[in-house]
């Protein structure tokens, strides 16, 4: 159903262009065609007001008696924040309205997470056929997805609804980003919450390759008793140079200094060193010093083959290389010939140029065969704990979205947040997702003018802007008409008021 101008839809929805903002047409993003319906009230947890939008606002699309004021402002409190301080909890619509579609087994986190705020959440445990995903995802406010789930321009534009998608993964590839982007779609990942999880996987294949573990196991597992010390190490004592201090390669300095290891770290940006390690100044000068050269870098331009022949006749005679970053950093032909002539004593490989896509015997690399040469299939950062942490960073951003219009974490829309309005407060915010041309803040400053605008911020990233603006004491007709104004413009793209 679609709201005619003269009869403007409730502020509880968002207002969509259809693929270009000039074009600006009306659509109803709540699943019901009564959105101000105090509708599955029940449905939402410790906020009975919640389902009911403002009384002015409520339009005649609806039979649903008018709440009392009261209820448009009384809405559910955090209960973390002490006194008259405490943070207004935002919701923008009646959330046991907004739907969730979940795909291909996301955390249970997630779906717990999700289904307290009151939002009515479908999940399924694989990916579905293109064609059923059309199907479904015409309904749905957010979708979660892993990386199974291609959400193709052909997709997206089926979605009538969609404010947000989920990436419950590190990669978003499987996303038409820009796409998604120019219908105001925002999309989150959870790019840092398998750090822990490849630093204890470092530090395992620290200890392995000094043991050359790999080697005795394989022969164990072939019947071959090979009881050997020579060319066998503590890792006390030893040099551990990290080649990127981000999130994993600072956590594992850590974990590796624990375990009474000197460690050095080289970063194109002067760090912070944790406990006793050392930024040294160049990459040559890392690997000239270190025992153990492990890579956590990302996939630029700059570290696109960053390690071949030169870089690893600059390593210590034996020493040993390790890569869990991403699999064109490492030159493997470079890498091969090294390990076979001895120079490198081994090395340990959890990322490769060329990935098979599915499970099976689809493995190939000049690796195969190479001694003292650990290889996992990308599991770096696979373990229970990370997938759960995956679960509660990405439905947090998504809810945040939904209810606050936070966009910060965004992988392909302008990052914006602005501090949560009081409990005391007696605001609005609007969010205005639109078309990064000139004029449109004079535009938006002029509908605003008659208004206190408490706070306001925006940004924008290539074609696309987000502004949003907190308003104070404005009457529900004046809520009813900011939204309208607003989302006529010609470069709105979403329009969003939350109360
Ligand atoms: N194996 C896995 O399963 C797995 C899991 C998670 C992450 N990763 C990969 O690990 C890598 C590191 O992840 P992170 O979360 O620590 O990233 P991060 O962004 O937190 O840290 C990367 C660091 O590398 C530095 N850097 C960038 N270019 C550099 C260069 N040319 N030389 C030296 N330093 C440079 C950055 O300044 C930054 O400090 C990424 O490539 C990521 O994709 C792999």
């Amino acid at each position: 159903m679609s709201f005619a101008p003269s009869s403007p839809p409730s502020v509880s929805q968002q207002q969509r262009a259809p693929s270009t903002p000039s074009t600006a047409r009306v659509m109803p993003s709540n699943v019901t065609n009564t959105p101000t319906a105090p509708q599955g009230n029940s449905a939402i947890p410790n906020g009975p007001a919640a389902a009911a939008a403002p009384s002015a606002v409520t339009t005649s699309t609806t039979n649903a008696p008018n709440p009392p004021a009261t209820e448009i402002r009384g809405r559910e409190r955090q209960g973390s924040f002490g006194g008259s301080t405490r943070a207004k909890v935002l919701k923008p619509f009646n959330t046991a309205n907004i739907k969730i579609l979940l795909l291909e087994n996301v955390n249970e986190t997630a779906v717990r997470a999700l289904r307290d705020q009151g939002y009515q959440v479908e999940t399924h445990t694989k990916a579905l056929a293109e064609d059923v995903l059309i199907e479904k995802i015409k309904d749905v406010h957010c979708v979660g997805i892993r990386s199974k789930t291609k959400l193709t321009k052909k997709v997206l534009d089926a979605a009538e609804k969609l404010g947000v998608i989920g990436c419950f993964c590190i990669g978003t590839n499987q996303v038409d980003l820009e796409h998604a982007a120019s219908k105001g779609i925002a999309v989150f990942n959870s790019p840092f919450s398998n750090s822990r999880s490849v630093a204890e996987l470092v530090i395992a294949e620290i200890v392995l390759l000094s043991r050359q573990l790999g080697d005795r196991n394989n022969e164990m597992h072939q019947g071959i008793w090979s009881k050997v010390s020579a060319n066998c190490y503590e890792i006390r004592g030893k040099t551990l140079g990290i080649v990127g201090y981000g999130h994993i390669g600072s956590q594992l300095s850590v974990l590796a200094e624990s375990m009474g290891m000197r460690v050095y770290f080289h970063d194109v940006v002067p760090l912070m060193p944790l406990g006793t390690s050392k930024q040294v100044g160049s990459l040559d000068e890392l690997l000239e010093i270190s025992d153990f050269v492990t890579l956590h870098v990302p996939e630029t331009e700059d570290t696109k083959n960053m390690i071949g022949e030169h870089e690893l006749n600059k390593m210590k005679q034996g020493s040993f290389l390790i890569n869990a970053s991403r699999g064109t950093v490492v030159q493997i032909p470079a890498l091969a010939k090294a390990l076979r002539s001895g120079h490198i004593g081994g090395a340990a490989v959890d990322v490769f140029p060329k990935e098979p896509a599915a499970n099976g015997k689809f493995f190939e690399s000049e690796l195969i065969g190479c001694p003292n040469t650990l290889l996992t299939p990308h599991i770096g950062g696979s373990t229970e704990e990370a997938q759960s942490m995956i679960g509660v960073e990405v439905s947090q951003a998504l809810i945040k979205f939904i209810n606050n219009g936070t966009s910060i974490g965004a992988v392909n829309f302008p990052e914006v947040d602005l501090r949560a309005i009081r409990d005391e407060e007696n605001s609005i915010r609007l969010c205005y997702t639109h078309a990064n041309v000139p004029g449109v803040l004079l535009r938006i400053t002029n509908i605003l003018s008659d208004h206190n605008v408490d706070k306001q911020f925006s940004d924008s990233k290539g074609k696309i802007a987000y502004l949003m603006a907190d308003i104070s004491d404005v009457t529900p007709e004046q809520i009813q008409d900011i939204y309208r104004r607003v989302s006529e413009t010609p470069t709105n793209i979403v329009t969003r008021v939350l109360y």
